[in-house]
This record gives C-alpha cells, structure tokens and sequence, in this order.
C-alpha cells in the first residue's frame, strides 16, 4: 500500500450534553445502605446526571452532535459517516444512529451503532480515522452517549453509586498537510472475561420475560474488585505501548483524558506511570461513569477549560466491559 496516499485524521470539533437532574450521593443514601463519605473515598463522585424520563440516548446524542458539527464549522449536510457508540441504545433496533441521520438532517450515509462498551468512544474513533485514510470519508461524527440510568439497578449499592448518564460528541475530519491530529490508535477485547459485567437479560440469552424481570436481570451486573485490578494495569500498558509506538516518553505528554471509571483507578494508574495527576483529567466528581459518552465529554470540558493547546500531546485511553480496551495519542 502507498502510505504516502493515506491522509490524516484530526478532531474539528468537539460539543457534549449533560442532563439538567443530579442525583447527589445524598439521593443515593435514601437508596441503599451506602453513604456520602464511603462514596467519595473509594470512588471520587460527588454525584451524576439523569435523563429526563422522555429523553432516550438518541436525545442526549443530538445535543452533543449539534455542537460538535457547529464547533467544526459545518453543518449536518456536511457529514459523511455517523458512528454511536452506546451500550444503551434508544432501542435493540433500529441502531440510534440512524434516528440521529434522521433528526440532525444529514444526507443518506452510512449510519451505525458500535458496541464496545466504556472504550466505545476510542473504537469509534479508530474506525472513523480509517475511513478518513482510506479516503472514503471526509468528516465523520464520533458519539458517545448512554442514558445508563436506565440499566442500573438502584437496588444494588455496588453498581448504582457509579453510573450516570450523559453523551459527548466530535467531528473528525482530514487533517491538512503538516496539520496536527490522530497519530496513534490501539483497541483489542478479551471475551473471557465476559462475565466480568454484564447486562444479562433482554439478549438473545435471557430475552425478556416476567421471570427475567423478577431475576432484576434488566440490570448491571458487575464483580468490582476484579475489574478496578484490570483497569490500572490496561490503563499503564494503553499508554507505554502508545507511547513506545510513536517513540515518545511520558515526559512529552501534555494531557491524558482516561476513562472515568473510579478516581482511585486513574490515581493508581498516574502513580504506577509516574506521571502527576496534574495531566490526567478528571471531571467524575460531578458525572460519574457514563461510558462511552466519559472521553467524548471529558475531551469538550478539557478544550472549553482551556486545558487543550495547539500542539499538546494528548492520550484518551480506556477500558471497559467485554473486556475491551483502547487508546489514541494525538497532536492537539
Ligand atoms: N457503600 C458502602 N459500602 C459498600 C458499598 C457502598 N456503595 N459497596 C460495597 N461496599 C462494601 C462491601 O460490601 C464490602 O464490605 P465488606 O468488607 O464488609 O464485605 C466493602 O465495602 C468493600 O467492598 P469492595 O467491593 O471490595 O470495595 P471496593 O473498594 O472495590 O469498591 C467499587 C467497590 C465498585 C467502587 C470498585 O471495586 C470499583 O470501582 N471497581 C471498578 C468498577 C468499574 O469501574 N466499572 C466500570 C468499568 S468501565
């Protein structure tokens, strides 16, 4: 293949949307036996967003959309390809993509949902950037967006302290000559640890029935202990083997936005990187884990913040349920 020919993919522009409700860890000890303190020492949140009972995930992504193409400069006619990642779709289908093709007013193109979990945002992209090389397409939409408030069992004080809803969205597009963007992209899954978290019901597995329902199998299931281990240790691997990709050290790196899963997570994974959490960003005091939709939003926050300069080496990196993981270094 002539590399010369593949073209560059860069971030042109960035929106998120975040639900009005907050459900503060004080609304959640009316909930279960849990409390503020234990809430904020083993996970750092604070509180989390809820959707309104008439919104679903497509309604959280069209905000987010919205901005992000405004951002770029373009509008919807303008896109060429739009990938969602979501593991709580409006429905199993049609895919939220095509009702976003729909509401945003965007030509007839290629329109998917993508299922991996937390580290959807960063496999979306991956495949985004494809395209772009290939010269297929020239600007595509990237979301990530849930509305997990709806899986979560809020009966159960070891999952629904975490979750919450929101959706970020960018617009990828060509980078032109010399012009910084996408340097590096990684994603893999191992299904062994399958199990690890899990939807259960509502598949091909356990479709709905009364006994499902009654099983509360509806809802996330997850063995919390095992996947906080796996989460530092992919985290430090994502970013030296980026990083060792690209013949770059830790001391280039300007910003890392990682999944925002458990404060405690990203702490441990600076520590063993030897990096200070000055350049990690972290915002899941007031959002909590949403997903595919953290990375998406945590990049918007960090550019409207004023942390993102032209020039910045920024690794996004993740893991998540499948297991899956997935990282990408860019030049800001
Ligand atoms: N409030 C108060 N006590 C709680 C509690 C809560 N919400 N949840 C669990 N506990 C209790 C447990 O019952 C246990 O009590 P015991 O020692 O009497 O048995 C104790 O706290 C410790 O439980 P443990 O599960 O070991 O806590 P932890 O420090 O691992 O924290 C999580 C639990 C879920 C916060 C943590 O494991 C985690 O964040 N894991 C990663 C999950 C994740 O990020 N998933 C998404 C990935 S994309």
């Amino acid at each position: 293949m002539d590399l010369d020919s593949l073209r560059s993919a860069r971030i042109a522009g960035t929106g998120r949307y975040l639900p009005e409700k907050r459900l503060t860890n004080q609304d959640v000890e009316k909930m279960v036996d849990t409390n503020d303190e234990w809430i904020r020492q083993r996970t750092g949140i604070m509180e989390r967003r809820i959707a309104a009972p008439e919104q679903a995930t497509s309604d959280l992504a069209h905000e987010a959309a919205r901005i992000a193409i405004a951002d770029a400069g373009l509008e919807p006619k303008d896109i060429d390809q739009i990938i969602v990642a979501t593991v709580t779709a409006d429905t199993v289908f049609p895919s939220t993509a095509c009702r976003l093709q729909f509401s945003l007013g965007c030509r007839e193109i290629p329109a998917f949902d993508l299922g991996a979990a937390c580290s959807g945002f960063i496999y979306a992209l991956a495949i985004a950037r494809t395209g772009i090389a290939a010269g297929s397409f020239d600007n595509v939409l990237v979301i990530g967006a849930e509305t997990l408030s709806r899986i979560v069992d809020y009966e159960d004080r070891g999952t629904c302290i975490l979750f919450g809803d929101g959706a970020g969205a960018a617009v990828l597009s060509v980078a032109g000559d010399g012009e910084p963007g996408i340097i590096d992209t990684h994603f893999a899954a191992d299904g062994s640890g399958a199990d690890l978290m899990i939807l259960p019901g509502g598949g091909s597995r356990i479709p709905a029935s009364h006994e499902m329902v009654n099983q509360r199998l509806q809802y996330i299931r997850m063995e919390g202990r095992s996947v906080y281990r796996q989460a530092i240790s992919k985290i430090v691997m994502l970013v030296e083997e980026s990083l060792k990709r690209c013949h770059l050290t830790r001391d280039d790196i300007d910003l890392i936005i990682p999944h925002q899963m458990n404060a405690r997570i990203i702490q441990s994974a600076a520590d063993r990187l030897n990096i200070p959490m000055e350049k990690l960003f972290v915002n899941i005091d007031r959002y909590g884990n949403t997903s595919a939709a953290t990375i998406p939003i945590a990049i918007d926050e960090a550019k409207r913040e004023g942390r993102l300069k032209k020039g910045d080496l920024v690794c996004l990196v993740t893991f998540g349920g499948g297991m899956t993981w997935a990282s990408a270094l860019l030049r800001w």
